[in-house]
Order: structure tokens, then sequence, then C-alpha cells
């Protein structure tokens, strides 16, 4: 059976470049539907969620080519992207409901077409992830929503969409980034409120800066999009994948071993070294990138809560547990944007660790001194990663069965930590 096999134990030592960030090009890839030019996306990560959304903006109709650097993407002013095709698209299939990122399709072709008629995007299996905040704010904007057949179906009203003053209830990555997919093509200003802080948000912000639109308030919680500006194709270098530094970070805590994260972010990772260091783990940042060593076993941590940005990010929050699993105390993590997130739990205690779930908020752990190896299946993304850090912090083999869940997200995680010292191999 397909699987990654590893032998646990082995102190990590050597570095890594850090690919780039999968949250924050795949929107920006959604946004270049808003322009018939050309626009190059520049360190877009080789995962398979980046190649379903190439495959989408080609059922679009948009030329897309991968160059040595990135994306070069040309929507032109193709048939498929016209109102009439628009109006008769279904959008369908794995690619949509395989990843929520095709959410962002919704703002995005709204503001190109002024309607799309879409199955219910899917994503992690990590808690029920509705979409009731991006119905609400576009909505505000103009947009008439319809379940149909089963499937989700927006129309702008009239002629366009136009600004609105939306307040978010919970600062919804997905929400403020469709919000402002559709505010710059609006008419008028849209201003959020209780928009999310997410340096993901900030990326797509800064790309349709760099294609012409007019957005004030970027990096904060209130943003203001002057609309309708004319757009132009640009060249935009996503940046690099503050989650997968992270996950590497944990790596060299629940191994051991000093480690060279280059150009990892970690200007956006304050909160992560900030627990890294309660842990014991040295954090040095550089120009090249996040230097992290740790020569002993883990401390507990006594609390930590996953939160919005600049919180710690539920994203995180697996790969902290599988090394916690190891710490020397006990530890809780308090889990507050996605209620289905513990769902490692159970092959972690396979593996010998001690952990209680309480409510499906709260995970208390105890430290064990060791883990033993183990076969395992990854059933999501960010919980297939912990996975395969727990079996290195282990000992003996283990083998992590579901890759395809972990390559949605790291373009490839065995190399990179083989380029760590790690015994890895995909077979
Ligand atoms: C994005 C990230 C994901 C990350 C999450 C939180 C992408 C592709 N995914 O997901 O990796 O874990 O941000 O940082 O960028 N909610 C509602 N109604 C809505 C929208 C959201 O109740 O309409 C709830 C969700 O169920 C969840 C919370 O809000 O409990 C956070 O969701 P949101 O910030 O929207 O996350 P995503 O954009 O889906």
């Amino acid at each position: 059976m397909k699987g990654i096999r590893m032998q646990g134990g082995i102190p990590l030592q050597g570095k890594v470049r850090i690919q780039g960030s999968k949250n924050a090009a795949l929107p920006i890839l959604a946004a270049t539907l808003l322009t018939n030019e050309v626009s190059y996306i520049q360190n877009c990560p080789r995962i398979a969620d980046v190649h379903r959304f190439v495959h989408l903006l080609r059922e679009l109709g948009c030329l897309v080519h991968w160059q040595e650097k990135g994306i070069r993407v040309q929507p032109g002013e193709n048939e498929e992207l016209s109102c009439e095709r628009a109006e008769a698209r279904r959008m369908q299939g794995e690619a949509i409901t395989g990843m929520r990122s095709s959410l962002c399709l919704l703002g995005a072709l709204l503001g190109r077409c002024g309607c799309v008629t879409m199955e219910h995007p899917g994503g992690c299996v990590i808690g029920e992830r509705p979409i009731n905040l991006h119905i609400k704010a576009l909505q505000q904007m103009g947009v008439e929503f319809r379940e149909e057949e089963g499937l989700l179906s927006a129309q702008v009203k009239e002629e366009k969409m136009h600004g609105a003053e939306i307040t978010l209830e919970f600062p919804s990555v997905g929400a403020t980034e469709n919000v402002l997919l559709a505010a710059v093509k609006a008419d008028g200003d849209t201003r959020i409120l209780g928009a999310a802080r997410e340096p993901e948000v900030t990326a797509l912000c800064e790309f349709l800066m760099a294609c012409g639109a007019q957005i004030e308030g970027i990096g904060g919680s209130e943003l203001l999009v002057h609309g309708d500006r004319p757009l132009h194709g640009t060249r935009y270098t996503v940046p690099s994948d503050r989650i997968v530094a992270g996950t590497y970070l944990f790596a060299c805590i629940g191994c051991g071993g000093s480690v060279l994260l280059t150009e990892a972010p970690w200007e956006q990772m304050e909160a992560v070294t900030l627990v890294a260091e309660k842990m014991g783990a040295q954090c040095i940042t550089s120009e090249e990138g996040l230097f992290v060593q740790c020569s002993k076993r883990p401390q507990a941590i006594p609390y930590l809560r996953t939160g919005s940005y600049p919180g710690f990010p539920t994203d995180l929050q697996s790969v902290a547990m599988a090394v916690l699993t190891k710490a020397d105390g006990s530890s809780c993590i308090e889990e507050n944007i996605f209620e289905n997130r513990f769902r490692i739990a159970e092959p972690l205690k396979d593996m010998g660790a001690e952990i209680v779930l309480k409510d499906g908020r709260h995970a208390m752990i105890t430290g064990v001194e060791h883990l033993r190896g183990n076969r395992m299946e990854a059933c999501e993304l960010r919980g297939g990663a912990a996975l395969v850090l727990a079996g290195l912090a282990a000992e003996g083999e283990s083998f992590v069965t579901g890759q395809h869940f972990i390559e949605r997200g790291y373009e490839n995680i065995c190399r990179d930590l083989r380029e760590l010292g790690a015994r890895i191999i995909s077979v």
C-alpha cells in the first residue's frame, strides 16, 4: 500500500527551503480572473490544491502555464468567462468539493461575470465549515442566492454589485477574501469591519493593489475598498508558507536537533516561536530565515489556545499536539476555530500518548517519555502532517497512509524532512 515509511528517534540537522504559501496562493489565483491580462504568480507552491485550482482556471477558459518560477495565467476575453456561459455553467466535481478554497471563485466570478453556480465547497473534514458569513456579506452587496438541485447559485441582482458596510461576526479568512474579490469590482466603497488579519488576506490585498485596486487599512481589522478601479495583470511573489515552516519547527522540537528554515516568514510566526521557546527551543531569526535548536526533551505548555491571527494558528494545533505528547509535564490545548481538529488523538494514543478530550474543544495531554512507532492513517491535511511528526519522534518504524491529504499542502514533506536528516521515504 502507498504511504510514508519512517524510522523515528533521529535528531534533525540541516537546512530546508520553505515553499510558497498555499492559503495565500489560492485566493490570488482566483483574483487573476478579475482582469483579462496576464498575471505571473511567482513562488506558487507545486501542491495538489494548486494543481486543482489550475484545473478550475483552465475549465474557465484561462490559459495557464507553469514556468520555472511560478504560474502564468491569462484569462483573456474568452467565451467561457462570458455572462451567458456563466449562467449555464455548473461548477461541480472533485476540484470544487475537495478543497475549501474553491469558494474564492464565488467572489471572483461574481466580480467577473455576475453569476456563479457551484457545488458546496469541501476542504478538510475538520468541522462543519458553514458559509453563512460569505452569503450574508455578498447579499449586502446586491447578490441573490438560491439553492438549486443541491447546488448553490449566486447572481448579481442589478447590473453590478454595489459597495456596502459589512460587519463580519467572526473574522473569517475566506469571507474576508470573498468580499475583497467582489468589492474591487463593485460600484462605490466597501468597508469591512471585523476583517480577518491573517497574512494570507494581506497577500491578497497586496496582489489586488498591484493590479490597480485601492484598499486601505491592509493588515488591520477594518478594510476600506474603493471599488471599480480598472484592474490590470501583474507580477506577484507569493510569501513563504508559515504553516509549513511551523510544521518543520515542531518536527525539530519533537526529534531534537538544529535546523535552518530558509525563507521562513518568521515575522508572521511570533505566536508560534513564542510557544516553541516555552517548549525549550531556541529560535533565532535572520535574513536567511529561522534557525531552531532544541537539545532536550520539550517542556509541556500548560495552556495553548488557538486563535485568529495574530494568535496561535489552528493549522499548527495538530503538529503541536503531536510533539506535546512527548513533553515533560501536562499540557492543555483549547481549539477555538474548528470543532473537529482532534481527530489525531486516537492514533496518537495507539502510539502510547496520554490524551483526554473534553467537550470537543479541549485536549489534556500528559507527556510520556516515549512513543511507539505504528501504522497510522492520515484523514486530513494538517492532522496527516502531525502523524508524520509523531512517527519521527517515536521509537522504531512508522507507516502513514492517506498521503494524498498531506500532498494537498506540502510540496514534498519526505524530501524536506530528509534534507533535515530524517529517515523517511514515500513508498
Ligand atoms: C482558512 C484557511 C484554513 C485556516 C482557517 C483559519 C484557507 C484555504 N484555509 O480557512 O487553513 O485553518 O482559515 O485560519 O485559507 N465560519 C462560519 N461561517 C462562515 C465562514 C466561517 O461559521 O461563513 C467559521 C468556520 O466554521 C470556522 C471559523 O469560522 O469555525 C473560521 O473559518 P474561516 O476563517 O472562514 O476559515 P477558512 O477561510 O475556511
